[in-house]
């Protein structure tokens, strides 16, 4: 979805000489301006307005006067010095060559007599905070103004949305490149709006993330989520027990015995790399103490009676459990704990938690006790599915609710004592549930999910007990029991996956569904050109 980089077409020019700086800027235009001749194009899809984003925005100031047109002699302009500016200059350069055809030089200089779209650190409304943006669209060209490299590239999501949908074609189009005038100022209700993918159930691979990573960063989410490990199979390398992934994540391993696979810690680390430079942040999951049995069925030591369950590929969930009152059963997650630590430069590390009714409440309690110091020892903030929140956790672990209730005790006395939550809802967030009966993919235990349902509540009043100030963010977690292709990861969280991340993003005083129908109808031909195979629900007008 994203091409090379073309450092070809970039050039920092340091030089003060105004002169030389013009003569350079006009050797690079020259070649491009004579033959690109759009005038004659017409647009095909009805004008942009400044409001027509999903999330959608804090703050919008449409000015009819200030519509700037992207045309070949504009070049994107960062401050000289700041690399992540230049990066995520390139980046845009990149979304925008394709359909434009136009160079679209990446010029780290003061100023340019050209038309632009500048990427600026520093000088935005002080509301913008460490996420946030400012969009001004004048008839000379925008300015995005941050304080940080994600508060741009949050901007230049903005502006990809604010240009006509054809911006996504990946050859040339004969389109005017018009974005409507005025300022936009933008930056998130939450701090964490994540995504998960399941890679234990069915194994998706490096292409399949980075592609749903390029897809779900359009939406101004901020991390993801991978849930490594579970009953059906181990996806991540571990140096000091290696048959987790050549036994465990092998041949016959996932939901039917054909979802194999697993990552080796280079391609954990090309993931987080590529999430990074989306600024996304990778969140990696072991299953603990139950959801164990692609371990326990790999390494017998593993169990209480020595004996290795057999590889299980059916969705039955809460009869696996570590053993706990074995030593070894610490080595064990010590061992994956600092090797997964070493390769996460995110802060989190999820130990997941959930659903271990083979492990009887004191043993969970102990487990947790002997686990969570561990997190902590190497350099992590743990979090985990809600139940952790029995064990009255430290207060800097993250509680992720999956309940389909409006209260949950255990969870609100957390959020007394200072833990902070993340919401996802099964009969709301969860991606994976079908969205009506005849939905030929998905599961239905927790709900059905239409586009109205996964938008439709808040999740500061979701559970008594959890306002607000408790609310880390929230997250829209796909289980892979039923999906095999990125296309139906696509079929899944397209389009739920941006009603989550507006929940995340947008003001509670801003929730409309009017609204936010029809800004998501029009996100329909920019998915159809990027090849998003989403569900046509019948609540939304898509354009
Ligand atoms: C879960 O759905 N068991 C977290």
């Amino acid at each position: 979805m994203t091409t090379d980089h073309d450092e070809g077409l970039e050039v920092s020019v340091r030089r003060r000489n105004p002169l030389t700086r013009l003569l350079v800027i006009a050797a690079l235009g020259l070649p491009f301006i004579l033959p690109a001749s759009p005038a004659a194009a017409a647009p095909t899809t009805p004008a942009r307005h400044l409001g027509d984003v999903v999330p959608a925005p804090v703050e919008t100031r449409p000015d009819a006067r200030g519509a700037f047109r992207l045309g070949p002699t504009t070049v994107i302009r960062t401050a000289p010095g700041s690399a992540a500016a230049r990066q995520v200059g390139r980046q845009l350069a990149e979304t925008l060559r394709p359909a434009t055809g136009y160079p679209l030089p990446v010029l780290a200089v003061r100023s340019t007599p050209l038309p632009e779209i500048a990427l600026v650190i520093g000088g935005a409304d002080a509301r913008v905070g460490q996420e946030g943006y400012q969009l001004d669209v004048t008839r000379h060209g925008v300015t995005i103004r941050a304080n940080t490299a994600a508060g741009l590239f949050a901007g230049t999501q903005t502006l990809r949305q604010l240009l006509p949908a054809q911006i996504e074609a990946s050859d040339r189009q004969r389109v005017t490149w018009t974005v409507p005038g005025g300022r936009i100022i933008d930056y998130p209700r939450f701090a964490y709006r994540g995504a998960m993918l399941d890679l234990a159930r069915h194994f998706h691979t490096v292409d399949e993330i980075t592609a749903y990573v390029d897809l779900i960063s359009q939406y101004k989410i901020n991390y993801l989520h991978l849930h490594l490990t579970d009953d059906q199979g181990w996806r991540i390398q571990i140096d000091s027990w290696p048959r987790l992934t050549t036994v465990g994540g092998g041949p016959g391993t996932g939901v039917d015995g054909v979802g194999p696979g697993f990552l080796t810690k280079a391609d954990y680390k090309a993931v987080v790399a590529y999430a990074a430079a989306r600024h996304i942040t990778i969140v990696p999951e072991i299953d603990m103490p139950g959801h164990t049995n692609a371990a326990q069925s790999t390494y017998p030591e593993l169990n209480c009676d020595g004996v290795a369950p057999p590889p299980r590929t059916d969705i039955a969930v809460g009869y696996s459990s570590l053993c706990i009152g074995d030593e070894l059963t610490y080595r064990f997650v010590e061992d994956v704990i600092r090797e997964l630590a070493a390769i996460t430069p995110g802060p989190f590390l999820h130990i997941g938690g959930d659903e271990a009714h083979a492990t009887t409440d004191e043993d969970y309690r102990t487990f947790m006790q002997r686990v969570l110091p561990l997190v902590a020892k190497y350099g992590k903030r743990a979090s985990g599915w809600n139940e952790v929140t029995q064990v009255d956790p430290p207060t800097d672990v993250v509680a992720q609710f999956w309940g389909t209730g409006t209260t949950n005790a255990d969870l609100a006395d957390a959020a007394a004592r200072g833990n902070k939550v993340i919401m996802s809802p099964a009969n709301k967030s969860y991606l994976d549930m079908k969205y009506d009966p005849t939905t030929r993919l998905g599961l239905s235990w927790a709900a059905y999910i239409e586009v109205s349902d996964a938008y439709g509540w808040d999740p500061a009043t979701r559970v008594a007990g959890v306002g607000e100030d408790a609310i880390l963010g929230v997250e829209a977690p796909l289980w892979s029991e039923t999906l095999r292709t990125l296309d139906d990861i696509e079929y899944m969280a397209f389009p739920r996956l941006p009603a989550i991340a507006e929940l995340g993003w947008s003001t509670a005083a801003s929730h409309d569904w009017e609204s936010f129908r029809t800004r998501l109808g029009e996100q329909a031909p920019r998915w159809r050109l990027q090849d998003v195979d989403f569900y046509p629900s019948p609540q939304v007008p898509w354009l």
